[in-house]
């Protein structure tokens, strides 16, 4: 298995943070794959996406090292990225064509014609449907699971080769999770994207990823195939992450039922 990037005692500290974010974190990304990182609010998740995207703060202190397989990769080109909230990522002063143009066209060599018919093509790509008409819409027109596409056909502009989610779908109900999942899951199959999948629901995580990656107090605590994992957790700490979750999804209805 070739790795797209290694982290190697990986420690980032936050400028003016008592503790480190992430601590001594060793993982492979896997060239190809769909990596799943859970673990609670504050584990440091979103920190190891921002690392991985080159998106931490000035002032971060990085210890350790990231290192890439080929020349180091240009966020934005080589690494898309899609957060919680689509209007993080929607101007709403743009239409969603100017958006993708000005995005498209300042990674890639295009005219105006052309990359508005790359455009065209990408919202087609993310499932939004009449792609000519979309184009001229403002972003505060399309539902919160449609403009979860757009902010993916944002990210996936350029053609990067790693997709970053950082609880894209936590936002949105189960019926259109599901559906974003499967076409972050369509896309990168199609495309031979990799993908670092952040979420903090463990069952979605199983769904989706190839390889899952439990993360608690700035810590890697266990990380494996997808399957293995979630049906014979190694740690007792991904054991009470799933005990939890599984609770939370099936409420026992005792008494309920004669
Ligand atoms: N910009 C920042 N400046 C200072 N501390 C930060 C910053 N961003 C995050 N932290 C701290 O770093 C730690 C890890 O945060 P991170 O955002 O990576 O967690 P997370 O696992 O993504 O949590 P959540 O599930 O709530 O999104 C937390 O203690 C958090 O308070
Ligand atoms: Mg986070």
């Amino acid at each position: 298995m070739t790795s797209l990037a290694t982290c190697d005692r990986l420690t980032v500290r936050y400028p003016g943070a008592a503790r480190p974010a992430l601590a001594d974190l060793t993982l492979a990304l896997h060239a190809g794959e769909k990596l799943a990182v859970v673990g609670e609010s504050g584990s440091g998740k979103s920190t190891l996406a921002r690392a991985l995207a080159g998106l931490l703060p000035v002032g971060t202190a990085l210890s350790g090292a990231i290192r890439w397989s080929g020349p180091p990769p240009r966020p934005g080109r080589d690494i898309g990225t899609v957060f919680q909230d689509p209007g993080a990522s929607l101007d709403p002063l743009l239409t969603v064509g100017a958006h993708l143009v000005e995005v498209l066209r300042a990674h890639l060599p295009l005219g105006r014609a052309e990359a508005r018919a790359r455009a065209a093509a990408l919202l087609a790509r993310v499932h939004i449907p009449d792609p000519e008409r979309a184009l001229a819409a403002w972003p505060h027109q399309f539902s919160g699971g449609q403009a979860q596409r757009i902010a993916i056909a944002l990210a996936i502009a350029a053609g990067p080769h790693l997709l970053v989610a950082d609880e894209a779908t936590s936002a949105l109900d189960v019926l259109v999770q599901a559906e974003i999942v499967a076409l972050l899951r369509e896309l990168c199959r199609d495309a031979g994207m990799t993908l670092l999948f952040i979420t903090h629901d463990i069952a979605l995580a199983g769904t989706l990823a190839d390889r899952v990656a439990v993360l608690h107090d700035a810590r890697l605590v266990e990380i494996g195939p997808a399957a293995r994992l979630l049906a014979a957790p190694r740690e007792p700490y991904t054991r009470a992450l799933l005990a939890a979750q599984l609770d939370l999804a099936s409420p026992r209805l005792v008494g309920t039922r004669p």
